[in-house]
């Protein structure tokens, strides 16, 4: 594929990947993929799916039982030190130090890298900056809210300007503005830098808006790789409905039928429904058939797959969300 060439070699190769637990538990049964420089990957599942434990394995802080992976070339079962200087990790429920300002903080990760002095001030300057953090940078982070402590957190894994991010979900507690400040940051990153991410979620909408492509995750198995467009195309088609202000006779019916030529429509309630590839671009030809059997439009809807749909078709269950 001459797509997959341009891009180079997958920053982030994964085959046949299994964990078994010391216990028994079986976490990820077999799980392959590639992620390409500048792409923002999600893990999308349920609890107890198998993500976090993907992305310990990933970032070397568990070992595989099985299969295979490389990031950046180097295989994660024997190189751990080479990808561990390369990649960030801002890690599921980590409590962040309590003692330190947040500039302090951001000094002390950035020496732990090996980065000193003027370096590492200027670095950490940046990061508050990126992160919206500069004014509270004299403040303990024990003052921080929820939102900035993740924002610190981030700042933190970025302290060695690393290829690629792991994000255990990265906005789980946040309110709804910070997690689009969170996305907006991220894409950022991704366009300016070309900082490759690999994300767990089990928000619908953020895999949905965030991510440039997702691996649907259940019981430690992928069921479906690729974007969220088409992981919503797959479902099916859209549906245009138009409630009509009146009912037709059967002078109009006919209009309609011979306009929609053979298309699946249907009355219901004095309400067309029609099926269509695409919605957006169908509406108006609808309309103008309603229009030319001179029948009035009261409303128009389009309704398109949604992710959670294509999440039922593939894993066979619903993705219940806590509350953002
Ligand atoms: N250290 C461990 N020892 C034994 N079993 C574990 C361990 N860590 C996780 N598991 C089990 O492995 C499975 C996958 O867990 P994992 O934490 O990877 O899921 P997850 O997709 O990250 O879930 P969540 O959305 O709740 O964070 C679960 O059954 C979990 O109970
Ligand atoms: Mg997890």
């Amino acid at each position: 594929m001459a797509d997959a060439q341009a891009r180079g070699r997958p920053v982030i190769q994964v085959r046949d990947l299994e964990k078994r637990y010391r216990d028994g538990t079986y976490a990820v049964r077999g799980v392959s993929f590639d992620v390409h420089r500048g792409e923002i990957f999600g893990l999308l599942g349920p609890n107890g799916a198998g993500k976090t434990t993907t992305m310990h394995v990933l970032g070397t802080l568990h070992r595989a039982t099985g299969g295979a992976a490389r990031i950046l070339g180097h295989d994660v079962a024997h190189q751990p030190h080479a990808i561990r200087r390369r990649i960030g990790f801002a890690m599921q429920d980590v409590g962040i130090d309590d003692l330190a300002t947040a500039e302090e903080m951001l000094v002390f990760h950035a020496r732990l890298h090996g980065i000193r002095g003027r370096e590492a001030r200027r670095r950490a300057a940046e990061l508050l900056d990126t992160f919206d953090l500069t004014k509270h940078r004299k403040r303990r982070v024990t003052a921080f809210s929820g939102g900035m402590q993740r924002r610190l957190d981030l700042a933190v894994s970025l302290i060695h300007d690393p290829d690629v991010l792991f994000l255990d979900e990265p906005t789980t507690g946040l309110d709804p503005h910070s997690r689009e400040d969170l996305w907006a940051t991220l894409r950022r990153l991704r366009d300016e830098r070309g900082l490759t991410v690999l994300m767990s979620t089990h928000y619908m909408d953020e895999a949905d808006e965030l991510c440039d492509r997702i691996a649907i995750i259940q019981d430690g198995r992928i069921a479906a790789i690729d974007t969220p467009r088409h992981l919503k195309r797959n479902v099916g088609a859209d549906t245009i409905q138009v409630e009509l202000g009146a009912h037709p006779d059967d002078w109009q019916k006919t209009v309609l039928r011979e306009g929609f030529r053979g298309a699946p429509v249907r009355l219901r309630d004095g309400t067309l429904e029609l099926r269509v590839q695409d919605g957006g671009e169908s509406l108006l030809p609808a309309l103008r058939v309603v229009d030319r059997a001179g029948l009035s439009v009261r409303s128009t809807r389009v309704l398109s797959p949604t992710l959670n749909d294509a999440f039922l078709k593939y894993t066979g269950k619903r993705l219940e969300e806590d509350e953002p």
